[in-house]
């Protein structure tokens, strides 16, 4: 059993508290991300947990043991780092083996387990070479491998592939998805990457300076964001956000918007003249007839990915992505007839939405 709690758990370092008090339960064998900006205490909080770090309060168990006080070692888990800090003057095979040389098993224990994790890593052919001769990849599926002989209790990773290029990147986190689904230890993984971080985890864990600000299943985060914050980190391109005001139109809620257009927002429980920020996806603003349109910008820009066609627009001073579908020198989907400087009626998806309030942030 390895499922993780961590009950109001803060960090202090010296003055300074990085992390303020955060709770959150880890299923066993679930796969959990935590995402969120330069120094919000992803880090930390890992190396808490590896025991890397002391817990200045609150508990943290593994398994059912307290772990506050308990040693790295003692803790069954297992760290895979961005930088892989491998030996340079072992073979790969030494490398995946070294822990277990220092828990003492048999050279024949640690050779079988060896070739086994370089079964599953794809690196038998590499087992006699030094980490020197070896790619970046490759490195870190050796790094990956010294963790997974173990056996550990739990995964955690700090960053592994961002010393990696775009396509290993894509590649690296298919095999990690593949090693979880075939060991099914329960993981932590730090990136700073919200797609990594969608991709690949059951659950994402938002932090935001030292606080845990939302978690839950990455459609529930992208779907339902609790505050401006994770609307604009999670998603790619970014959310669109309007600032505006609360008003009443025959008699319904709808926003007023900076700049003068009106979009309705039934259900939306705030009072008249209230200051918010409506935001709305890209792939949810749709072109249309000028009789329909919520507002109409000015295409500036237009990012045409084969798939599906990205226009930035202006309207009142503001920039709005728009994802169109693949779109004009395409000869699939719709030819709208874009250029750049082109005026666009836009109409909101209504069902998509998102209202925050512009002082708080908290969704409304
Ligand atoms: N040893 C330390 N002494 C003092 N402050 C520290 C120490 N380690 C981290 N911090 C501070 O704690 C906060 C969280 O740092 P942490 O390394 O956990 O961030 P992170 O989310 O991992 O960031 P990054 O994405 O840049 O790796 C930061 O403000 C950092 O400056
Ligand atoms: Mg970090």
């Amino acid at each position: 059993m390895a499922r993780i709690e961590l009950a109001k758990v803060v960090k202090r370092y010296g003055a300074v508290e990085a992390i303020h008090g955060v709770d959150l339960e880890i299923g066993d064998g679930e796969f959990v991300a935590f995402v969120g900006p330069s120094g919000c205490g992803k880090s930390t909080m890992l190396r808490m947990i590896a025991g890397l770090e002391e817990i200045s309060g609150g508990t943290l168990r593994i398994g059912e043991a307290v772990v506050n006080d308990v040693e790295p070692k003692g803790r069954d888990v297992a760290m895979v780092f961005q930088d892989y800090a491998l030996y340079p003057h072992m073979s790969v095979a030494q490398n995946i083996g070294f822990g277990l040389k220092m828990r003492g098993e048999a050279p024949e224990v640690i050779r079988q387990k060896v070739e086994e994790a370089a079964r599953i890593l794809q690196l038998e052919d590499y087992l006699d070479r030094k980490p020197g001769q070896l790619s970046g990849g490759q490195r870190q599926r050796v790094a990956m491998g010294r963790a997974i002989v173990r056996k550990p209790k739990v995964f955690l990773f700090d960053e592994p592939l961002s010393n990696l290029d775009a396509k290993l990147r894509v590649e690296m986190r298919t095999q990690i998805k593949r090693l979880h689904r075939m060991l099914r230890t329960t993981t932590i993984y730090v990136t700073h990457d919200q797609v990594e971080a969608m991709t690949l985890a059951d659950r994402v864990v938002v932090l935001r300076g030292g606080n845990l600000i939302q978690h839950g299943r990455p459609l529930e985060l992208y779907e339902r964001p609790n505050c401006r914050f994770v609307a604009e980190f999670i998603g790619s391109p970014q959310m669109n956000i309007l600032p505006g005001t609360v008003i009443s139109s025959d008699g319904s809620p709808a926003v007023e918007l900076d700049g003068g257009a009106m979009v309705r927002t039934p259900g939306l429980a705030a009072e008249p003249g209230r200051k918010v920020d409506v935001g709305i996806r890209p792939e949810h603003i749709e072109a249309c007839s000028e009789a329909e349109a919520d507002l109409v910008v000015d295409v500036d820009v237009l990012e045409e990915l084969g798939s599906d066609t990205l226009a930035i627009c202006l309207w009142a001073g503001r920039e709005l992505t728009v994802r169109l579908p693949a779109g004009p020198g395409s000869s699939f989907g719709s030819n709208l007839g874009l250029a750049a400087r082109t005026r666009l009626p836009l109409r909101f998806r209504r069902d998509c939405l998102h209202v925050f309030d512009a002082q708080t942030g908290v969704r409304l």
